[in-house]
């Protein structure tokens, strides 16, 4: 990412009035502003069905940003950003409305400088994407330098998603196309580039000769919250484990990219996605937690899992035979997300004889949220006569070293593509390849086990992964190399 604003551009929030808009996408916009991150020359125009103008659609903006921005609202940068928002009311189906968009967007280019430049962002459902894209075809929305922002999920299938492509190719090329998934904006996720490809220690024993196995987890306390209408039919199959899973998995496991240059980058994340093995039913574990049918929008009798644990393997030179363990549940016991790499142990335990029991293997965790950081977990020995082992860690911890609190994984990507970069953004074949993946689980949906919300899900889920067991929630087995003792 540069750290420059991007060239002057327009830039168009469909589904301006929605929750990732509130959520996200807003203050996402209003923290780039405060950074002078945003085109010098720019406009923002928010585009809903709701019956708004311009100064109600200002107030909900500096809602979203006092509820939702990591840094609090400052009212001249506030004054600064609330002038270049505006509000367009209208049905994306309707061709009016997206004639009055482009109007709007003629309007930018000729009062505010904005010089053609477009950025297109869909924050809507999926099903909308086809009818947005058609409409802004038919009104000479496709610029030379125009961009479109897709928000995933990319499809509901892997035929979907061709279709869906299909129907963006009609009217935009693929390097104008920006699918995001917004893990790919966390800083901790990039972090795992550099931490192995800027450090020769780590790659020597990235591999199936040093790795026992590994294991990532998005747990999350909250349930769908109001979701159910998208949800009830997405799961957590098509809602994380096709997109943000496998990409973290892609960003841990992949070849090192010739350079850190978009194509190069994005190669390696497809080639890696077509080694890794489609999930067969018998290797998932799905659930749904006690309560969830009877929350609005849910059907009584759903079979929505809001729980996925799978095994899988990836079959390349560098991974062979190297279990796999993806997790993901809503109304677990904590909102943690951590990728951990397990050793093997060493080849023969010199403390058999002495009665020493083995500890857990040596292990490296990539907390990737919340506690943003790297630990390193290994044996030691308790200091004293006799040989007692305990594990214990080295520690990095984002905020105590680099003494700030990441970005939001939407600022970073909304600056990527107002500048055109496509190294974070998921490229079409990576798309198809991982509805590819979870096809099997589409077809055969298997049974769906509940769970007591505030667990860590179906008991089942630790016998998919048995002997080993899963390492996020399984409680003070190992203390920081920097905390001291208790006793
Ligand atoms: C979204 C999913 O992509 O990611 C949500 O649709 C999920 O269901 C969210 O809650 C999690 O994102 P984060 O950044 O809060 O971990």
């Amino acid at each position: 990412m540069s750290l420059e604003a991007p060239r002057p551009q327009a830039i168009a929030v469909f589904g301006a009035t929605g929750d990732l808009a509130k959520k996200k996408i807003l203050p996402a916009l209003y923290n780039l502003a405060r950074e002078g991150l945003l085109p010098e020359r720019h406009v923002i125009i928010g585009f809903g069905r709701t019956e708004w103008d311009d100064e109600s659609f200002r107030t909900h903006a500096r809602e979203a940003v006092e509820e939702n921005s990591r840094t609090p609202l400052e009212d001249e940068t506030w004054k600064t950003f609330a002038a270049s928002l505006s509000y367009l009311r209208g049905s994306f189906e309707d061709h009016d409305a997206m004639a009055e968009l482009a109007k709007m967007l003629k309007l930018a280019d000729d009062r505010h400088g904005c010089d053609g430049g477009r950025l297109y962002y869909l924050a809507v459902p999926p099903s909308s994407f086809a009818t947005i894209v058609q409409g802004l075809g038919e009104v000479g929305g496709n610029t030379p330098n125009a961009r479109i922002v897709i928000e995933k999920p990319f499809g509901d299938s892997l035929e979907s998603a061709r279709e869906l492509s299909a129907a963006v190719h009609e009217v935009f090329d693929e390097s104008q196309v920006f699918r995001i998934d917004h893990y790919l904006g966390k800083e901790t996720v990039q972090n795992l580039v550099i931490f192995r490809f800027a450090n020769s220690l780590f790659e020597r024993v990235w591999n199936r000769d040093a790795v026992d196995h590994i294991q990532i987890t998005v747990a999350e306390s909250i349930g769908v919250e109001g979701r159910a209408g998208y949800y009830e039919h997405a799961g957590a199959v098509r809602d994380l484990l096709q997109n943000h899973l496998l990409q973290m998995l892609a960003f841990l496991t992949m070849e090192p990219p010739r350079a850190l240059e978009a194509e190069a980058f994005r190669d390696e994340i497809a080639k890696l996605l077509k080694a890794v093995r489609p999930f067969e039913p018998a290797d998932v574990v799905r659930g749904q937690y006690e309560g969830y049918r009877s929350e609005e929008g849910v059907d009584p009798h759903s079979e929505t899992e809001t729980f996925v644990a799978a095994k899988t393997m990836i079959e390349n030179w560098r991974w062979d035979g190297i279990p796999v363990f993806l997790r993901h549940g809503k109304k677990l016991p904590i909102r943690a997300t951590e990728i951990a790499v397990f050793f093997r142990e060493p080849p023969r335990f010199l403390l058999d004889d002495l009665g020493v029991g083995k500890l857990t293997e040596d292990h490296l965790t990539v907390r990737v949220q919340p506690n943003e950081g790297i630990s390193l977990a290994f044996q030691a020995k308790v200091p004293g006569p006799g040989y007692e082992l305990e594990t214990v860690r080295m520690d990095f911890d984002y905020g105590r070293s680099f003494m700030q609190q990441p970005a939001e994984a939407y600022e970073r990507l909304l600056h990527d593509a107002m500048d055109g970069d496509h190294t974070l953004f998921t490229r079409q074949d990576a798309v198809e390849r991982s509805w590819e993946l979870v096809d099997p689980l589409l077809k055969d949906h298997g049974t769906v086990r509940m769970y007591a919300p505030g667990t860590w899900g179906p008991p089942e889920s630790a016998k998919l992964i048995a002997p080993r067991e899963w390492h996020l929630g399984r409680g003070g087995k190992e203390r920081s190399a920097m905390e001291p003792r208790p006793g």
